[in-house]
């Protein structure tokens, strides 16, 4: 095999996969962000087998972004995790960047880097459901497969690689707290399988995934500083609905909301109307659907911009980024 003489940067935020527990036998009760990424990756190189083939030739390097458990993820971190990833993948001999990542809120970052860090090369995030020193932990298989996947995927894209399954960032959402499987793309599907280090394409499946159609004021250069960014908040629709959340956001000064709708998108009335009212004032309101599969399809029942296929949590992040960018053209 020639020596590609490329690297993978793999890049540490905290999580379960970096996690460790009292004894080896606790996987649920542990605390997140021990181990440092150096340490992650020594666990797959301590691993019996050889590397995956496909990463021969390739070089790795190392940074701890932060160490968290990703519930605690918030702006200043994603701002930072974007702009190393855009510096590492600005570089001619990089080939792709990994990023190992608590679980709960891994489908906002995989999405928020989708859009703002506009490179031609592959993002590949990982993660596990049990802690490093777990006796049958997942981490380090996952790192195996995300580092294998890395060194084959080619082109823009940010990807999830657990549990044997590669899945795209538009996608992906966790749908389980304890199952190893915890992710899903609803009726998408994963785009691959891995087993035992080969990658087993779905027919059609990587042609299906969007390509992003980037907005260039959102690149995390262009963007302004986490402090800027707006407050946006997600509320659901549900029995006895109120508009009570509404009126107090709104006179607590909140940029936008995303309402993550029952079925296809409804409201009830008396939120529906306070809604309006807080779009009248300037609230950027976004409509998503508390159903976990499937678009949420236009009909002219719908008074609000419409999230289609992203669930309420990426839909938030995008309504973050849509309002950020207008507020940029028009101080521009
Ligand atoms: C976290 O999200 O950081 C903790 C949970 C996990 O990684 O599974």
């Amino acid at each position: 095999m020639q020596a590609k003489n490329q690297k993978i940067v793999v890049l540490g935020t905290g999580g379960t996969i970096a996690g460790e527990s009292n004894s080896e036998n606790e996987g649920l009760s542990y605390q997140a962000a021990q181990r440092s990424i150096h340490d992650l990756m020594q666990a797959v190189a301590g691993k019996s087998q050889a590397l995956p083939e496909a990463l021969i030739g390739f070089q790795f390097d190392t940074e701890q972004v932060s160490q968290i458990d990703s519930k605690d993820m918030d702006f200043d971190i994603w701002h930072r995790l974007a702009l190393r990833c855009d510096h590492w993948l600005s570089q001619a001999d990089v080939h792709s960047v990994v990023i190992t990542h608590g679980t709960d809120t891994l489908e906002e970052t995989a999405y928020f880097l989708s859009q703002v860090v506009q490179h031609n090369k592959p993002i590949v995030l990982t993660c596990a459901m049990r802690p490093a020193n777990f006796k049958d932990a997942d981490g380090p298989q996952n790192m195996r497969d995300a580092l294998n996947a890395a060194s084959q995927l080619e082109g823009q894209g940010v990807w999830l690689v657990a549990a044997g399954e590669i899945h795209h960032s538009q996608y992906v959402q966790k749908v389980h707290p304890t199952r190893l499987n915890a992710f899903d793309s609803g009726e998408w599907g994963p785009v691959a399988e891995m087993r035992d280090d080969q990658i087993y394409w779905r027919q059609g499946a990587l042609e299906n995934c969007p390509q992003n159609q980037w907005n260039e004021g959102m690149t995390i250069q262009a963007l302004a500083l986490p402090t800027e960014w707006p407050w946006v908040e997600i509320i659901t629709n549900h029995v006895h609905a109120t508009a009570k959340h509404v009126e107090v956001l709104l006179d607590a000064g909140v940029d936008g909301l995303v309402v993550a709708g029952t079925g296809n998108g409804s409201i009830c009335q008396v939120t529906k109307e306070a809604l309006l009212k807080a779009q009248t004032r300037g609230v950027e309101i976004c409509l998503a659907s508390r159903c976990n599969q499937g678009p949420v399809v236009q009909t002219p029942n719908h008074v609000f911009q419409i999230a289609k296929e992203l669930n309420p949590s990426k839909a938030r992040v995008a309504l973050i980024l849509n309002i950020l960018s207008k507020k940029q053209s028009h101080n521009n």
